[in-house]
């Protein structure tokens, strides 16, 4: 027996095509990317996300000189939103980059890494509500998803352990 996987998402041009909520949730995702702290990749990542309550939460990639300690963006922001808000759900998390690495452009919507989708997956399950993500760079194309559990088909969850 063969099965499929398939999902949707939506693809938008750019901002001006988003919702106001979203396009201001984007903006600031992109804003944050300066705050980030990547000396070693100059891969500046931002991320933004709005709780139900409307409260906002942020992040952005923290590197370290021993390279796989670093942290990404989205990472850092589950863990600020544990302590902010505990199982409180997150609606949407919008993600931007600014990669200042030489010729590197800012332009194509960032996908998340492995290692944030299972962590992404794991606060789904958590406060039990699916959390949009809008992916896009500093400027172009914008890519929206309705479940970051929709990036891990298959995944490895607390049901599996049951
Ligand atoms: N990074 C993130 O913060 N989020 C992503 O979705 C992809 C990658 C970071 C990790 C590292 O600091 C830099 O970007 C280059 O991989």
């Amino acid at each position: 027996m063969k099965q499929d996987y398939n999902f949707g998402f939506d693809v938008y041009d750019d901002i001006t095509d988003l919702t106001k909520v979203d396009a201001a949730l984007l903006t600031e995702a992109r804003l944050i990317t300066q705050k980030a702290y990547a000396p070693y990749s100059n891969f500046m990542v931002g991320a933004a996300a709005i709780f139900n309550n409307g409260e906002k939460v942020f992040g952005t990639n923290q590197e370290n000189a021993s390279y796989p300690v670093g942290i990404c963006a989205e990472r850092v922001l589950l863990a600020s939103a544990g302590i902010l808000q505990t199982d409180e759900p997150i609606k949407t998390m919008a993600i931007s980059y600014n990669n200042l690495s030489g010729a590197g452009q800012s332009n194509q919507p960032i996908t998340p890494c492995g290692m944030c989708r299972q962590s992404l997956a794991e606060y789904e399950n958590r406060v039990s509500q699916p959390m949009r993500l809008i992916l896009s760079g500093m400027e172009g194309k914008v890519i929206i998803i309705q479940s970051a559990a929709q990036l891990l088909p298959l995944s490895f969850g607390s049901d599996s352990m049951k």
